[in-house]
């Protein structure tokens, strides 16, 4: 089995600050669970991870990732059912991601087993700290840096392998206005965009900081080339609903990170029979269906955000209201589901969760 393949040292050093916690006001990221997971990779080989207590890192000034951003983070998220077992969502997905992001970043991939087994081991020692409330989670973040210290430029020889945990309420605690960029990239083709890396996110705060001061939570970000084309938000995916078809940017260029929220909203949304068009989605077509009247819904969807209504679209000089959010019932069934299935209300019938007794 899995679980006696791999050695992991647990060091504990630190008593639990689980007492401090207001399980009632949980904002997201800002509260750390008791311990970490830490792993080596030095002299061309992944070390022995240990789990210690949750603390603060020490570098050398010139660690490389502080310079040049070679590094790559995940996101997922663990819930607890009624009777206490807890479910991490489709860790094996986040495994295989991590090793794609790895191969664009020159560093060394982490074997799917093993990334499941660190994320598997550190959430059963702290499982005290998943939520079992009703919109609360243990949001988990996994990510390595290159650690050479070193001034010049390339691919390092050390990296540190970490994964954090936070139990989290809503990224989102309202339906959000996006506005449709036409200037600013957050991805090229033959860039990073497919990759989870710092520096897609970096790169995204300026635009996103424009587009905050004229009331938009988040940019609907465009092809690079043309813009005419929307490919995803700045930590979602994008869905839309016309003539109830569920239509959402095909990932074929390397521009668009590959949502695994987005991947499980498909498949369910298939298996009701709802129709699903993976496709380029031009910017006109959905500005043409809102006059029309014909867009039933927009919305994002990523592990933070979970579905996340669009209320309004900015474009250009106009701000259009979408339908009110109470009648939108194919992406509130979506909802409801989906997170029915994260916290074992509703069977698991595609095998999503990992379950810890
Ligand atoms: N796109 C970006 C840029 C993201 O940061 C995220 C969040 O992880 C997503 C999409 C959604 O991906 P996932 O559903 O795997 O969380
Ligand atoms: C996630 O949804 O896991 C993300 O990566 C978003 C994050 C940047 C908060």
């Amino acid at each position: 089995m899995i679980q006696e393949q791999f050695e992991i040292n647990t060091n504990t050093t630190l008593p639990s600050r689980i007492n401090q916690v207001d399980w009632d006001d949980l904002p997201f990221g800002k509260v750390f669970s008791d311990h970490m997971l830490v792993m080596e990779y030095k002299n061309g080989a992944w070390q022995t991870p240990a789990i210690e207590s949750f603390a603060n890192l020490s570098m050398h000034p010139a660690t490389s990732v502080l310079h040049y951003g070679q590094t790559i983070f995940e996101g997922l998220k663990a819930n607890k059912t009624e009777n206490g077992e807890i479910l991490i969502f489709r860790p094996d997905m986040n495994a295989e991601r991590f090793k794609e992001s790895c191969d664009r970043m020159c560093m060394p991939q982490i074997p799917n087993e093993l990334f499941v087994e660190c994320v598997r081991k550190l959430v059963e020692v702290d499982r005290d700290w998943v939520p079992n409330k009703e919109g609360y989670s243990l949001y988990i973040r996994p990510y390595i840096m290159a650690t050479d210290e070193y001034v010049g430029i390339k691919p390092s020889d050390n990296y540190k392998f970490i994964i954090f945990t936070c139990p989290v309420g809503a990224y989102y605690s309202k339906p959000v206005n996006v506005k449709i960029e036409e200037f600013y990239t957050r991805a090229a083709e033959g860039g990073v965009g497919r990759a989870k890396t710092a520096g897609n996110y970096a790169a995204s705060l300026y635009p996103a900081k424009l587009a905050n001061e004229q009331g938009f939570d988040q940019l609907l970000w465009t092809d690079g080339k043309t813009h005419q084309y929307i490919e995803e938000s700045g930590t979602m995916n994008v869905m839309f609903i016309i003539d109830d078809i569920l239509i959402t940017p095909s990932e074929e260029s390397d521009t668009i990170l590959r949502g695994i929220t987005k991947k499980s909203v498909i498949d369910l949304a298939r298996s009701w029979g709802i129709k699903v068009e993976e496709r380029k989605v031009s910017v006109q077509e959905i500005i043409d269906a809102i006059r029309d009247n014909k867009l039933q819904d927009a919305f994002g969807i990523g592990t933070a955000a979970t579905i996340a209504p669009i209320a309004k679209i900015g474009f250009r000089d106009e701000i259009f209201e979408l339908p009110p959010v109470e009648g939108r019932n194919i992406s509130l069934r979506i909802k409801n589901s989906l997170d029915n299935i994260k916290q074992g209300k509703e069977p698991d019938t595609f095998g999503w969760c990992l379950k810890i007794k």
